[in-house]
C-alpha cells in the first residue's frame, strides 16, 4: 500500500535523474540533497545520525559543501505511525542505492572515497528490517494506515525538494 501510494513521486525522483548517477554533476546533485534529506529525517524521527554522517564523509571525500537549505528541519513526528512513513522512504532507498552504485562505481568512486552512503546502503539490512515492522501492522486498521501514507508522502515530498535543491554551483561539481 505504501509502494502503491508513493509510486508517483518516486517516479518522478526516479526521472529527476534521467541517466542515473553517470555524471559528477548528477551525483553531487545527489549526494547534496540527500544528506540534507538524512538531517532532517534524522530531525523528524529522532533517529541518531548516521545516514547523515556516511554522507559526511562522501561530500568531505568529494570536496563539496553540505547544502544549507533555506528551511527548518521538520519538528520530530507526533507518532509511531508517522515515523514509520519516513522509515519506509528512507529504507526504500537503499533499493535504488544498490542500482546507483553501479554508476557511481564507474565515476572511480569506492567505499572509501566518495560512494561510502551508497556502499552503507546497498549492504545494510534496513530494508529487511522495515518490512518486518510493516507485516507485523493491521491492515484493517484504516487510521494507522491513513497516518503512514501521509507520512511517506510527506517524506517523498520532502526529498524531491532536497534534490531539486542539490545542485551545487560549477566550482562545487569540479571538486568531483
Ligand atoms: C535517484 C534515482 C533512484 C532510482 C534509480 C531508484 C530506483 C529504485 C529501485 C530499482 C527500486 C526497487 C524496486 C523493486 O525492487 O521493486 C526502488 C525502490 C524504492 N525506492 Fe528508489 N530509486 C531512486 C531514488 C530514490 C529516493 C531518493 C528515494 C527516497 C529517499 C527512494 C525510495 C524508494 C522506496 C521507498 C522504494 C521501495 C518501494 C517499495 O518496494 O515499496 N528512491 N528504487
Amino acid at each position: 500500500m505504501l509502494r502503491d501510494a508513493t509510486a508517483a513521486q518516486h517516479a518522478r525522483v526516479d526521472e529527476a535523474f534521467p541517466t542515473g548517477l553517470n555524471t559528477p554533476h548528477a551525483y553531487a546533485r545527489y549526494l547534496r540533497g540527500m544528506h540534507r534529506f538524512a538531517l532532517d529525517f534524522e530531525h523528524a524521527t529522532t533517529r541518531a545520525p548516521r545516514q547523515s554522517r556516511w554522507l559526511e564523509r562522501d561530500l568531505d571525500a568529494v570536496g563539496l559543501q553540505p547544502l544549507m537549505a533555506p528551511w527548518a528541519s521538520p519538528s520530530p513526528l507526533a507518532d509511531d505511525d508517522a515515523v514509520m512513513g519516513w522509515e519506509y522512504v528512507m529504507a526504500g532507498s537503499s533499493l535504488g542505492a544498490r542500482v546507483l552504485i553501479r554508476a557511481v562505481r564507474r565515476l572511480g568512486h569506492t567505499g572509501e572515497h566518495g560512494a561510502h552512503f551508497l556502499e552503507c546502503q546497498g549492504t545494510s539490512d534496513d530494508w529487511r528490517q522495515v518490512q518486518q515492522r510493516l507485516a507485523a501492522v493491521d491492515v484493517a486498521d484504516a487510521p494507522r494506515l491513513a497516518r503512514m501514507i501521509d507520512s511517506a508522502r510527506t517524506a517523498f515530498t520532502h526529498v524531491a525538494v532536497c534534490l531539486a535543491h542539490g545542485a551545487g554551483s560549477a566550482n562545487e561539481e569540479h571538486a568531483l
